[in-house]
Order: structure tokens, then C-alpha cells, then sequence
């Protein structure tokens, strides 16, 4: 049996096993497995496997942390925003004064879009989360798209290509969503200081935690060398909290203060409590991370039974051919009880399924067949 295998059985008795304990006892259960236990389930009994949401919510450490820190939800301004910076900063290895807390990364990827879509043109890959250059678009920017190369990898010489004397901003998803592929560093920071000059590179790196290539980097040291490069983090990955709306923009300060004027609030202050206690946790981030790759492998397997094309992923989904209309696909799934990703033009006959606990994923595996039959 390989160690995966092992891993993955093991893992689902200690869930099995969570699921025994109730309320007041799980919090004696250590961080992770407490948060394991009190994974949210949609009320209805449904399987969210649609939103590339981590199943296991925020650690318990953070939970304890909004409790700790309650009587800060009467302020303005989250007083622990200055730690948070602090404590990214020194985790990634920038100055604390290239960090903006933003509610959720969504916030910075509109404010940059709103900061530099006006009148000029965007360029990103198809597919990618277009979340950004659907807003500069609504805003009046021209969206230049290149596709993915046959790798379903961002295609960095044709983007280069594409870059011309209208381009705002260039926008990289690495890794990428839908697809989880990620492009190889080296051709990442060469591509980043070509462009850069040009107009400003924005990568996204709201999966990097997930990354399990050796040597896989992010950019921030370019941040740090002074080139125009953003680098966007989330708190709702890895960490769990997709709805309590942490995230991070890490670029120049100058970069910044022209981004800044386009941020629409400040994040709440529990969340900001929650993400200072989820980014110290490593124990919840092995936990998740570990889970995650168990998850991912066993809907290889099932892919591979059934002998569906796939990329292998670095994120927190898979994408995979399904030869038919995604529609149909997610119609299916959807009779059966288990919510999948939406259809990602122009590859409409492939299906992003994100990872889930093993009984999750156990649902989906035995879907599938019947599903795709
Ligand atoms: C690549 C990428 N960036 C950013 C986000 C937005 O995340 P949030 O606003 O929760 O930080 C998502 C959400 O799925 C994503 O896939």
C-alpha cells in the first residue's frame, strides 16, 4: 500500500472518529482535529466540492482567537491588522510596509483592476479566475486573453507576446484556477522582470500553500527588488476562512498608495484576530494541506479508472475532461446530492471538482461513474 493510501485510510478513521466526539469535547481534541470535526456541512446535507472552499473551516486556534478578542468588534480600524502585517511580513520576508490587509484577497484584485484598468487593456490566460479582469473590464479595460498552452499552463511567451503599448496590467494565476497547474518559477521571474517595466505583473498566489513542486517559488522577492509585481494571499484557502474575508496585497509602497485609494473598507476585526491565530497554526496548515493531496488522490484514482484526461493540481481542485457538456455534467451531480465547479469557457466540456474530507470525496468517487455512464 503506498504511503498515500495508508495516509488517506488513516485519515478518514480519525474522522470517523472526530465525528463520535460532540460540542464542549471536541475542543480538547487537538487544533486540527477539532477543526476537522467541526467542518461546516451544508444544512441540507449537500456536498460543497463548487467553491474551492477548505471543507475544514478555520482552526480551532482561530475560533478561540475571535472569541479572545470579542470586545474588539465595538472598534473601528481592527487593532490587530499592525500584527498581521507584522506577521506576514516576516513569514514571506518582506517589510511590513509592503503588506495591505484587504477584506479577502477579492478586494485587492478589484481595487488593482480599478487602479489600473482605465483606458488601456488587461491581459491574463483562458481559462483563469477572471475575477479581475471581469472588473476592469465593467470598468472600461479592454481584456486581452491568451490560452492556457496544451499543458493547460499559463502560456508566459504568448502572454509576453500580447503585452503591447496599451497593456495596464498583467495578470497571472499561479497556481491557476480552474486548472491547479502551476508555471515553472524560473520562467515566472524571467517573465515578471521583462514585463514589468512594460506595465505592472499582478500574481496571484491565493493557492501557493497547496504547492508541492520542489522549488516552487513565489514572487515576492521581486516585490522586495523593487520591480512593479503584486502578489496577492488569501486567508479563505489554506487557512479556512472563506467567509470571514482576509487577504492580502504585497507590493512597493508606492505601488500600494496608488491601490489604496480604490479599497472599498477595512477587513473586520475578528477575522483579522482569526487569520493572525490561523497563519501561526502550522499544525492546521499540515493538517489541511495533507488532507488536500489525499483528496486529490483519490479523485486521480477514480479519473484515471474511468480513463478521464486531468492535470494534476497544486490547488485545492481538479479539473477534468468529462467529453460531454459540463452542464450536463453538473446537472448530474447536482441530482445527486454534490455540488461541482461552473462551466469554465471555453473549455466547456471539462469539470473542476474541488478536493473535500474523505467522505466528501467518497461521494463523489461513487458518483462519478454514474454520473458520467
Ligand atoms: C485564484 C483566486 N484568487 C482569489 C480568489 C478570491 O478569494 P478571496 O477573495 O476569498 O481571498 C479565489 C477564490 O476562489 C481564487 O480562486
Amino acid at each position: 500500500m503506498s504511503q498515500t493510501r495508508r495516509d488517506w485510510i488513516r485519515s478518514s478513521s480519525l474522522l470517523a472518529g472526530a465525528g463520535l466526539v460532540l460540542g464542549r469535547e471536541a475542543l480538547a481534541l487537538a487544533p486540527a482535529e477539532a477543526a476537522a470535526h467541526l467542518a461546516p456541512r451544508g444544512a441540507d446535507g449537500r456536498i460543497r466540492m463548487a467553491f474551492n472552499e477548505n471543507p475544514y473551516g478555520p482552526p480551532q486556534s482561530a475560533r478561540e482567537a475571535m472569541v479572545r478578542y470579542w470586545s474588539e468588534a465595538s472598534l473601528y480600524m481592527p487593532a490587530g491588522i499592525p500584527e498581521l502585517q507584522q506577521l506576514v511580513a516576516s513569514q514571506w520576508g518582506v517589510p511590513a510596509d509592503h503588506v495591505l490587509v484587504t477584506q479577502g484577497s477579492s478586494e485587492g484584485l478589484d481595487a488593482t483592476a480599478a487602479t489600473f484598468a482605465r483606458g488601456g487593456e488587461l491581459v491574463g490566460a483562458s481559462p483563469t479566475y477572471d475575477r479581475l479582469l471581469a472588473y476592469g473590464e465593467a470598468l472600461g479595460a479592454s481584456v486581452v486573453t491568451v490560452p492556457l498552452d496544451a499543458a493547460l499552463v499559463h502560456d508566459l511567451p504568448a502572454m509576453e507576446r500580447a503585452v503591447g503599448p496599451f497593456t495596464r496590467l498583467v495578470f497571472v494565476c499561479n497556481p491557476n484556477n480552474p486548472t491547479g497547474t502551476v508555471v515553472d518559477s524560473a520562467a515566472l521571474e524571467g517573465f515578471c522582470t521583462r514585463v514589468a517595466p512594460r506595465a505592472p505583473v499582478f500574481v496571484d498566489e491565493a493557492y501557493f500553500e497547496y504547492v508541492e513542486v520542489p522549488g516552487h517559488r513565489s514572487m515576492m522577492p521581486l516585490v522586495v527588488a523593487g520591480h512593479d509585481v503584486i502578489v496577492s494571499r488569501t486567508a479563505s484557502k489554506i487557512h479556512g476562512m472563506a467567509g470571514l474575508r482576509v487577504g492580502f496585497l504585497v507590493a512597493r509602497p508606492a505601488l500600494l498608495d496608488r491601490i489604496r485609494p480604490y479599497v472599498m473598507g477595512f477587513p473586520n476585526a475578528m477575522a483579522v484576530r482569526a487569520a493572525i491565530a490561523a497563519v501561526r497554526d502550522s499544525g492546521a496548515q499540515v493538517f489541511v494541506r495533507r488532507q488536500n493531496t489525499a483528496s486529490r488522490e483519490a479523485i486521480y484514482r477514480a479519473l484515471d479508472a474511468l480513463r478521464l484526461r486531468y492535470v494534476p493540481s497544486q490547488g485545492n481542485m481538479v479539473f477534468f475532461r468529462t467529453g460531454r457538456p459540463v452542464t450536463e455534467v453538473i446537472a448530474g451531480f447536482a441530482a445527486r446530492g454534490i455540488d461541482v465547479g461552473r462551466p469554465f469557457p471555453p473549455m466547456l466540456d471539462w469539470c473542476r471538482v474541488s478536493t473535500g474530507t474523505p467522505q466528501d470525496t467518497e461521494r463523489f468517487v461513487a458518483a462519478l461513474r454514474g454520473v458520467l455512464a
